[in-house]
């Protein structure tokens, strides 16, 4: 008889998270499974987010939309404004596409095949494993960044990423035990967070510490080792951050597509490289005012582009007030938690109203 790798170290890992696994808001009580409109929120708000960010949107949404039917009927922009400060909003709007996606092909039910749950927007081959695995039980291989952290140092693949990618997915997918599979998905996502991190891993309480190749050569640490990226270019602009007496701010909607699409603004110059003059994006100013260029900039970090606004402000006077573009509106301070406001428009007008 063989004995293979794999249930061992399934069996070993699953014993692990029996007794240590996380307490958190999407996951159901040992021995339960999570409904699939849960488990695909809670995935596609962990893109990129990390876990202790996303608990309180996680709770914020399932309480106002606790069905998927619910949030399918929510009007886009509710479920943008809700999303607003978790980032990467294309997101958000997959996420309502998806919802209604569910609602209406699928009479509200998630489907547990890859085929079909891939066909629905913002679910690609992580979220659909996840899903398969955590809400069906399916032996479905969920591989997200820290998945391939672990799988590199349990394998010593020292190949960089993203190079890498094909080869610790193939490891990963054998690694899959038959049973528990939602489980053992949930256990390889709380190792790579609590014990097997980025950096300074805490080996010494690992439960795989005896299969572990890259302990053992003794570079676990320095896996996965990644390609050097291409240094992220700065783009420039100025912000116009336009108050009324009563401290009111004009708010334009930004273009439904593309970076932060859909998503509430100051009004503010194009973002672009190269040479950069506040004082000379003055003449793009909504309206003419008084306009006072403040000290210091807002520095954001996109995906693609770090990004620097100058920030202009000025009081409205009623007199110009009729020359404003249409599709702007004034919101209140009190009110601008209920906009669709990404982060690094919450930085602008934080800087305009406190400086
Ligand atoms: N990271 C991504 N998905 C997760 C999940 N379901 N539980 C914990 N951490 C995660």
């Amino acid at each position: 008889m063989t004995m293979t790798h794999a249930p061992d170290h399934a069996g070993r890992l699953l014993a692990w998270y029996d007794r240590h696994r996380r307490a958190l808001p999407w996951r159901a009580p040992a021995g339960a499974r999570t409904e699939p409109y849960r488990v695909w929120l809670s995935e596609i708000m962990l893109q990129q987010t990390t876990v202790a960010t996303v608990g309180d949107y996680y709770r914020r949404f399932v309480e106002r939309w606790p069905t998927v039917e619910a949030l399918a009927t929510a009007p886009l922009d509710d479920v943008l404004s809700a999303w607003a400060g978790l980032g990467y909003y294309a997101r958000a709007r997959n996420l309502h596409a998806c919802a209604q996606a569910v609602a209406d092909r699928h009479g509200g039910r998630f489907p547990e095949d890859e085929v079909g749950l891939r066909a629905l927007p913002g679910i690609g081959p992580y979220t659909a494993a996840a899903i398969r695995a955590i809400a069906f039980d399916h032996k479905a291989s969920a591989v997200d960044g820290n998945v391939e952290r672990v799988i590199a140092r349990l394998q010593a693949i020292e190949t960089p990423l993203p190079d890498a990618k094909i080869e610790l997915h193939l490891r990963a997918a054998e690694l899959v035990p038959a049973r528990r599979a939602g489980d053992y998905a949930q256990a390889m996502m709380d190792l790579g967070a609590t014990v097997c991190t980025p950096r300074s891993p805490r080996c010494v309480i690992c439960p795989l510490v005896n299969r572990c190749r890259g302990r053992k050569r003794g570079i676990a640490e320095s896996l996965p080792r990644r390609r050097p990226k291409a240094a992220k270019p700065t783009r420039r602009g100025l912000a116009f951050v336009l108050a009324r007496k009563d401290g009111a701010i004009l708010l334009r909607k930004r273009p439904p597509r593309g970076l932060l699409g859909g998503m509430d603004e100051v009004p503010s110059s194009p973002w672009r490289e190269g040479k950069f003059t506040a004082a000379d994006a003055l003449d793009l100013a909504p309206v003419p005012a008084r306009w006072t260029l403040l000290d210091g900039l807002v520095r954001h970090t996109f995906t693609h582009f770090h990004l620097e606004l100058a920030v202009a402000r000025a009081t409205a006077t009623t007199g110009r007030l009729a020359q404003l573009a249409p599709g702007t509106v004034w919101c209140t301070l009190d009110r601008l938690t209920e906009r669709a406001l990404p982060t690094v428009m919450r930085k602008v007008i934080a800087k305009a109203t406190l400086s």
